[in-house]
């Protein structure tokens, strides 16, 4: 039983939009509708839990799609809260030791081909992420102040973007995710929290264009993305 958990509840400050970024609209459904029509088509994904808000007015109500059910949770005020509450909120019949998927609402145009190659390449490990080795050049600014220098060039070799999904198993990620807590530790995406437990998460390379939805400039990207995606679904 494969669950996903789709934190959709932040408040899209670098995106400055009067809504939260989720609810904006691409050719008339809103981000969080894209993203979790891509997951509910994903043969593996068992069911989905969308976590919203705690004043979100502008959730579909939704309680099924594609056959799946659709539970929600309210979330926290950092990523890794909101996770914990939708883990926290999986029915019961979901196993300690069955993959939870975690999805950022923010990314609508991930592939279901990078979604079943992560299942499958972290089939009888302890989990792991959709990632991209970085392409660019890295600079390390000398300060703060603008305008900046280069102080130095620093090696890509090794590096990698973190995109979603990250899957691990529920109890695992749950436990991580309360240990990080407790520390008073944010993470800032579910790798970082078992890397904490001394876990090396499974890097598995995934599409570029799963871009995660940001500033209004990414609009238009992810619009162009999702009207050319057919083929490449
Ligand atoms: N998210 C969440 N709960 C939070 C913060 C973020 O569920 N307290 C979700 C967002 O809704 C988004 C995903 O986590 O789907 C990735 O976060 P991000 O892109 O940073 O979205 P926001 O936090 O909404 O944007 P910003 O940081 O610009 O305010
Ligand atoms: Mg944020």
């Amino acid at each position: 039983m494969t669950w996903v958990i789709v934190p959709a509840a932040g408040s899209g400050q670098r995106f400055g939009a009067l809504v939260p970024k989720q609810h904006v609209l691409i050719d008339g459904r809103s981000l969080l509708e894209w993203t979790i029509g891509r997951l509910a088509g994903v043969p593996q994904i068992t069911g989905l839990l969308v976590v919203l808000a705690a004043n979100d007015a502008l959730w579909p109500g939704l309680q099924s799609l594609a056959g799946k059910p659709v539970l929600t949770a309210i979330g926290g005020s950092e990523r890794a809260d909101s996770v914990l509450a939708g883990l926290l909120a999986l029915p019961t019949w979901v196993q300690d030791s069955d993959f939870v998927l975690v999805h950022d609402a923010a990314r609508p145009c991930v592939r279901s081909s990078d979604i079943e190659k992560l299942l499958h390449a972290i089939a009888g490990t302890n989990g792991g992420l959709l990632a991209a080795p970085l392409r660019d050049t890295l600079k390390r600014q000398v300060d703060q102040s603008r305008p900046t220098h280069v102080e130095q060039t620093v090696p890509r070799a090794g590096l990698w973007r973190a995109l979603t999904p990250q899957a691990f198993r529920r109890a695992a990620l749950t436990a991580a995710l309360k240990d990080a807590k407790a520390q008073g530790k944010v993470p800032t995406d579910e790798a970082q929290a078992m890397e904490a437990q001394g876990m090396q998460p499974l890097l598995v390379e995934g599409a570029e264009d799963n871009i995660k939805v940001t500033t209004a400039h990414d609009l238009a990207f992810a619009q162009f993305l999702l009207r050319t995606a057919g083929d490449k679904k």
